[in-house]
C-alpha cells in the first residue's frame, strides 16, 4: 500500500508508509459477544477473509497491525474533536473519485471499534458507486437497497463483520435517482435514527465525491461534520478550493492528504 498522510485541523502529520499485511480474521466461535452493548439481536455476524481485506488495503482489522497507525492517529484526532462538539455523524468525501474515501472510512471505523468503547457504524452512502460491502467481502442479499425500497428493516440489513463494536450498513448496487433519494425524508429519518439510537455510537458515512454530482452536496448538511480526503498528485488547488467553498456551511473536521509520497528525511 502506498502512503497516507492524515492532516487534520491545522496540524499536519507526516506518516511514512501504510503497507498491506495479512490481518487475522476472528474465528466464528468468537462471534457471539461481538455486538457488545449493541442490541440489534438480529444483526448478522459475518466472518471476513484476511486475503480479501489485504487486497483491498484494509489494514486496521488486525488490532495489532503496525500498518494501521496512520488510521489510529486520525481516529484519535477525529474523536477528540467530535467529542468536544457533541458530534456523532461523520461524512467522508473527496473532490473527485478514487481519492481513497472507502478504504479510509473502513479503516477508520475499524480503528474506532478496536481502540475505544464506542460502536462504529459505517454506512455506504455512495449510492452511485457503492464499494464498502465489496471491499469487506460482505454478503449483501439484504442491504441499503432493500431498506430504501421498504423491502427490509434496519435490523435485517446491518452486518457485524466479527469485530466487536463494528457494524456496517452496506449498499449492494447503485440506487437510481440517487440525488432525490438522498434528499428524501426517508434518508433524513434514517440518519437521525442511526445517530440518536445510542450515545456511544459514531456513525461514519462514505459519500460520493463532492465535485462529481449533486449527491454529496445534497446530503452533507445532514451530518454533524465532514472529513475531506484529497489524493496526492491528483487533486489540484482549484478543486480543493471548490470543495471548501461548497463545504462552507459544514463543520469540516479536517483534511487527509492520501496517497502521499514518503518523505525521506536525513538525520537532520
Ligand atoms: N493510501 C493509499 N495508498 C495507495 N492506494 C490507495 C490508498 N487508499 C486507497 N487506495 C487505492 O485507491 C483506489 C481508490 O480507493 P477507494 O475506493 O477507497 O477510493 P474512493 O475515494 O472511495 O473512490 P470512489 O470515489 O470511486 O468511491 C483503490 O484502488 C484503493 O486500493
Ligand atoms: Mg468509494
Amino acid at each position: 500500500m502506498d502512503r497516507i498522510t492524515p492532516a487534520i485541523g491545522k496540524n499536519i502529520h507526516q506518516v511514512t508508509s501504510v503497507a498491506a499485511e495479512v490481518p487475522q480474521a476472528a474465528p466464528a466461535s468468537e462471534q457471539p459477544e461481538v455486538l457488545g452493548q449493541f442490541d440489534y439481536v438480529k444483526t448478522r455476524v459475518v466472518p471476513l477473509r484476511a486475503e480479501h481485506l489485504e487486497r483491498n488495503r484494509i489494514v486496521a482489522f488486525n488490532k495489532n497491525s503496525n500498518m494501521s497507525w496512520a488510521f489510529d492517529l486520525l481516529r484519535t484526532q477525529v474523536l477528540q474533536t467530535m467529542e468536544e462538539n457533541g458530534w456523532r455523524t461523520l461524512a467522508i468525501t473527496s473532490p473527485t473519485p478514487e481519492a481513497g474515501k472507502t478504504v479510509l472510512a473502513i479503516n477508520l471505523a475499524m480503528s474506532i471499534a478496536h481502540h475505544t468503547t464506542k460502536t462504529a457504524l459505517l454506512v455506504d452512502f455512495d449510492l452511485r458507486r457503492p464499494r464498502v460491502g465489496a471491499s469487506l467481502g460482505l454478503p449483501m442479499d439484504k442491504s441499503l437497497n432493500e431498506l430504501l425500497a421498504s423491502k427490509a428493516g434496519l435490523e435485517e440489513v446491518l452486518v457485524n463483520p466479527t469485530l466487536p463494536r463494528f457494524v456496517v450498513l452496506p449498499t449492494r448496487e447503485p440506487v437510481p435517482l440517487s440525488t432525490e433519494v438522498l434528499s428524501s425524508p426517508k434518508v433524513n429519518s434514517l440518519i437521525s435514527d442511526l445517530r440518536e439510537r445510542y450515545d456511544s455510537r459514531i456513525c461514519i458515512f462514505d459519500l460520493p465525491p463532492l465535485l462529481s454530482s449533486d449527491d454529496a452536496m445534497t446530503v452533507l448538511p445532514k451530518f454533524d461534520c465532514v472529513l475531506l480526503v484529497v489524493a496526492n498528485g491528483v487533486n489540484n488547488k482549484k478543486e480543493i478550493e471548490d470543495c471548501l467553498y461548497h463545504l462552507a456551511g459544514c463543520n469540516v473536521i479536517g483534511t487527509v492528504l492520501n496517497k502521499a509520497e514518503v518523505q525521506v528525511r536525513s538525520y537532520y
